[in-house]
């Protein structure tokens, strides 16, 4: 008998990623032998820690902050979204070769076309606040999907003009201060940064000059309504929470590590919603 497949994810600190909870769910769902841990790698330590991983027989890992950017480096093939997006954040291991892609995109497009719909329709311009990690794959998957005018305003703007150079002419950059009016207009409107996370203080934007038929997405999942949302929702938005990402992105490394795809179902969100109650 072949010994149980292992993989993991790495991330500094990891303590609060609810990976294992996912990968945990569809293993027992499925009836596959294999295991999925939690493992605290420091950055200077991140080298050493993937070859311990190969040395002891992981199939693969899940990398989360702060190591995204840097495991691209460590790549012997990263694929052609990993590079654009310059992270990855699903690996394995293949003949020796340690193989890399990005599955934010992926994961964010998937959630939003299926909570949503209708998100493209008469789309025009879409507003994404925020230029850190999580930005990076919205907005190659809004580029790849087609948009053509992205209006992208971050705190700190030089890493919104450091994002736009990176990833291509569609996206104009506009000042944080003036993001309520900046979002004039636009069918969708992505917040990117950690604003509105539990402990961290609400985004503060004004919502009017959306159009009534945009459609709201937050990128943050704890808590799974924001304070964006329910004020999306109470004007009669349509709007997508940050928890479908995180559960879909998953999808593509369970699938490589474990060999079956497996399903986003009912059974999953409510599994890491009633952890999210807990903790
Ligand atoms: P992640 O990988 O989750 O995107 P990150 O790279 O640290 O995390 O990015 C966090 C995002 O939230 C950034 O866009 C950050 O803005 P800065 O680039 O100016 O730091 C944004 N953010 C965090 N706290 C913020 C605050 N108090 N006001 C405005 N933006 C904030």
């Amino acid at each position: 008998m072949s010994d149980p497949l292992k993989a993991c994810v790495i991330g500094w600190p990891v303590e609060h990623s609810r990976s294992p909870l996912i990968h945990r769910y569809w293993l027992e769902k499925y009836g596959i032998s294999g295991s999925y841990d939690k493992i605290a790698v420091e950055t200077n330590d991140l080298p050493e820690a993937v070859a311990r991983l190969e040395r002891d027989g992981y199939a693969g890992f899940n990398v989360t902050v702060p190591h995204k950017e840097n495991v691209l480096a460590l790549a012997d093939e990263a694929d052609a979204l990993a590079k654009a997006v310059g992270a990855a954040n699903t690996l394995w291991f293949a003949d020796g070769r340690l193989c890399a892609t990005n599955t934010d995109v992926y994961g964010f497009i998937t959630h939003l076309s299926s909570a949503a719909p209708g998100w493209k329709n008469d789309c025009g311009s879409v507003a994404v606040l925020g230029a850190g990690g999580a930005a990076r794959a919205v907005l190659k998957g809004l580029i790849d999907q087609g948009i053509g005018e992205i209006r992208l305003m971050n705190r700190s703007r030089e890493r919104a003009t450091a994002l736009s150079q990176r990833l291509g002419a569609a996206i104009q950059v506009c000042g944080w201060d003036d993001r309520n009016a900046s979002i004039a207009g636009c069918g969708l409107l992505v917040n990117t940064t950690s604003l509105g996370m539990t402990g961290a203080p609400p985004l503060d934007i004004d919502l009017t000059e959306l159009p009534d038929t945009a459609t709201v997405a937050d990128i943050v999942y704890a808590p799974l309504e924001t304070d964006l949302l329910a004020r999306a929702s109470a004007r009669g938005l349509a709007v997508v929470d940050g928890l479908g990402m995180l559960l879909h992105q998953a999808a593509p490394g369970f699938e490589q590590w474990f060999g079956r795809r497996p399903d986003v179902d009912d059974g999953l969100r409510a599994h890491i919603i009633a952890d999210l109650a807990v903790s």
